[in-house]
């Protein structure tokens, strides 16, 4: 139950897709793209857990390697303090860029602990998951009502 919870708290994360209409820094641009990629694997994989869709082992894979292979470049992306109006990102990544960094890094380290054999094995590691992406956006990007 709890579990369930998690995962349902955690798909509230991906709900603002395309908060990047309009934006005109290329920078801000990449590193939000590379978010809704992350986002969009996160869904899939949350999908597949709540059973809303049956779990496929080849599209969870990729979804996996998604999330690797995005928050892999966080760091990179997000490096330069770029800045537009439209962008959600807190000044704090970059006054606390170690502990943000460590973040990104907990992110790419749940999302290769993910398992997806079977339907509660997912459901249990993309918990994990769901707590990395809440864990930054908690302190780095700008909440919304
Ligand atoms: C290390 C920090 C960090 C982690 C981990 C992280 N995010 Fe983000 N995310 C951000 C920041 C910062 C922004 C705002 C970027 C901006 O607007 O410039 C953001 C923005 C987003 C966006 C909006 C993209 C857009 O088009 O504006 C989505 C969707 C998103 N994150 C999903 C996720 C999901 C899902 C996870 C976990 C699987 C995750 N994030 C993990 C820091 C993080």
């Amino acid at each position: 139950m709890r579990r369930h919870l998690l995962i349902a708290a955690a798909l509230l994360i991906t709900t603002s897709a395309h908060a990047h209409n309009g934006v005109k820094d290329p920078e801000v641009m990449a590193r939000m793209m590379a978010m809704e990629k992350i986002g969009a694997a996160f869904k899939t994989l949350v999908s597949m857990a709540k059973q809303e869709v049956p779990l496929h082992q080849a599209k969870a894979r990729m979804a996996r390697d998604t999330i690797v292979t995005e928050s892999g470049k966080i760091n990179a992306l997000f490096e330069n303090p770029a800045t537009d109006p439209k962008s959600e990102a807190l000044p704090a990544i970059w006054d606390n860029w170690a502990d943000f960094s460590a973040k990104s890094d907990d992110l790419t380290k749940a999302a290769k602990a993910l398992d997806f054999k079977d339907r509660a094995a997912l459901a249990s590691t993309l918990s994990g998951v769901g707590l990395a992406c809440k864990a930054c956006h908690k302190d780095y990007r700008l909440k919304k009502d």
